[in-house]
């Protein structure tokens, strides 16, 4: 099959389109073959070697997949080779032809591939925050990077549970925010200000998905350090005391995808795909990535 790897941490220029051999699944996989990759925040900062899972060199890339099973391992029962479904690449290698999943399930029946591709990461890691700060029916919530793909599924995530929701993100994404749902500020100087100026008592929590050195001012919003979450500030989550919230740490929520079908059905969930780009053009994805400015998620089409 065709994968996409990478021999050495560096620029987009590192990705590469290879021939691999055909992975099959063992105990509780399923092969899929690949329709769409979703490219999150996470990706590049892996092939940067910013981050790390542990995988070593060569390294597969892509977490996000939606397609079709074509192969079951043994004690599968959930799904049926023919099925539509999304999930999670198993050791990230889903940017390829064909993907093996531990965690999957059935697309949404309004969802096409490329929608259902932008979805898994973002939909388990805003369910996981939400779920940790206990968000719910009546409190409030601000949330630090609420244009992107985990911020936009945080922002509708919290509505849907009865949350009034405060986001900032760029100017360009203040009515994006608002047609999302949460009441907008950007971000930059005076934010506390701003969002005091919505909320003059502050919030009851605070979600920090962007990562942008604002634990301070998320702790002064919040009633203190533990409303606070970050998903992106290693550093400042040690520096002020706050819950760096990691799945690994913390337990997936990835029966997140099994329940979203209801809320997409109702016209109350919508990850818009900022744009699509070929398999081939992967780089260029990363590149875009990089720039931290995509609305919702980038899409590459496999076939
Ligand atoms: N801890 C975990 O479990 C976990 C899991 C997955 C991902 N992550 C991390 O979560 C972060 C977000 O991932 P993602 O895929 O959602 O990213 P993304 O979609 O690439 O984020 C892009 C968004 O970031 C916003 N942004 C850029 N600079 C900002 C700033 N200074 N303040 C506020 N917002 C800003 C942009 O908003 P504007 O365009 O409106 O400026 C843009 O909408 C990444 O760092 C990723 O590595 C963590």
């Amino acid at each position: 099959m065709k994968a996409v790897q990478f021999s050495e941490y560096g620029g987009p220029e590192v990705l590469n389109l290879v021939d691999l051999p055909d992975p099959h699944p063992g105990p509780g996989q399923v092969r899929i073959k690949v329709h769409a990759v979703g490219i999150s925040g996470t990706d590049w900062k892996l092939r940067a070697g910013e981050l790390s899972f542990g995988a070593t060199l060569p390294q597969t890339t892509g977490t996000d997949v939606a397609g079709v099973v074509d192969e079951i391992g043994e004690g599968v029962s959930d799904v049926a080779v023919g099925d539509r479904v999304f999930g999670v690449s198993d050791n990230g290698a889903g940017a390829a032809e064909l993907a093996l999943l531990t965690f999957r399930a059935p697309i949404p029946a309004p969802l096409g591939f490329v929608d259902a591709a932008a979805l898994p990461v973002a939909l388990e890691t805003a369910t996981r925050a939400l779920d940790r700060l206990g968000v719910t029916d009546g409190m409030s919530v601000f949330i630090n990077g609420a244009s992107g793909g985990i911020g936009s599924t945080a922002v509708q995530l919290a509505v849907a549970r009865g949350a009034r929701v405060i986001g900032a993100a760029g100017a360009a994404n203040q009515n994006y925010l608002r047609l999302l749902g949460a009441e907008p500020v950007t971000y930059g100087a005076g934010m506390t200000e701003r969002v005091r100026a919505l909320a003059p008592d502050g919030v009851d929590a605070a979600l920090d998905v962007a990562g942008s050195g604002v634990l301070a001012e998320l702790i002064d919003l919040a009633p203190g350090a533990g409303d606070v979450i970050t998903l992106a500030d290693f550093q400042g989550a040690k520096d002020h005391g706050v819950h760096f919230s990691n799945g690994f740490q913390d337990g997936h929520a990835f029966h997140a995808l099994h329940t979203i079908g209801g809320l997409i059905e109702t016209g109350r969930f919508w990850l818009p795909v900022d744009k699509t780009l070929p398999l081939a053009d992967i780089a260029e994805a990363h590149r875009i990535s990089e720039q931290g400015r995509v609305r919702g998620r980038l899409v590459l089409v496999v076939g």
